[in-house]
């Protein structure tokens, strides 16, 4: 495919920098035998209420949403989460792991001069933690999140902000997300797009590609001459 050369990058943070599924350690020691399903369902749940939520006129930040998410999925799986539990999974993902490759791709884009950001449903503190906790605020730039919005992704609203905080056209910026549903969303918007699908995940049956798919953030430089 003919793809038109990126400026710059943004990436979406949560499955794609950070990994929301590092809660399951913690999960696991509270509720040995559901640590994994749990941290599943919170993911599913917390994404499944930013929808709901956005369509609906009625926003939250994504820190409340994150909350929301962890009780509803403890409570399907009949799990007893007390206030001590619930802080302890709460802060956990406050702090989650960044992926390992992160620092080494991050550096090299700036060797290679190009621009690096976040584009994130997260609210700004949880992003500003987040990037800090993992190192990385030396080497990410901006930090751009619905909050203003009051929106999530995939509203066009949102990724409307990439283009106008960089001062780029779309196409001209590429967009990196590990979630199938945003790698979609962010290339209707009009952004050259790479969807690093860790986990294997089928496509979006919508009849959309993202204009690149790879398994890990490495390709990313793959779109920047060396
Ligand atoms: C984010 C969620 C979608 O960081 O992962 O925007």
């Amino acid at each position: 495919m003919d793809i038109h050369p990126p400026r710059a990058v943004l990436f979406d943070a949560y499955g794609t920098l950070f990994d929301v599924y590092s809660v399951g350690l913690l999960a696991e020691q509270l509720f040995p035998g559901h640590g994994d399903k749990l941290a599943q369902l919170w993911r599913d749940k917390q994404i499944d209420y930013t929808r709901l939520l956005s369509m609906s006129g009625r926003y939250r930040p994504f820190w409340d949403v994150t909350r929301a998410g962890l009780r509803f999925a403890a409570s399907k799986l009949a799990l007893a989460l007390d206030s001590g539990a619930e802080e302890r999974l709460m802060n956990q993902y406050r702090h989650l792991s960044a992926y390992p490759e992160n620092r080494d791709v991050l550096s090299e884009l700036k060797r290679r001069g190009v621009p690096a950001g976040i584009l994130s449903n997260g609210d700004p503190e949880m992003l500003a933690v987040a990037v800090k906790s993992a190192g990385l605020s030396d080497l990410l730039s901006p930090l751009l999140s619905v909050h203003g919005e009051q929106r999530y992704k995939p509203d066009p609203a949102t990724y409307a902000l990439g283009p106008a905080a960089l001062g780029l056209p779309a196409r001209e910026i590429l967009f990196v997300s590990s979630n199938g549903w945003d790698a979609i969303g962010a290339t209707w918007y009009g952004y050259t797009t790479l969807w690093v699908n860790r986990a294997g995940a089928p496509l979006e049956a919508l009849g959309t590609e993202p204009t690149r798919t790879g398994s890990g953030l490495r390709e990313v430089l793959d779109f920047f001459p060396s």
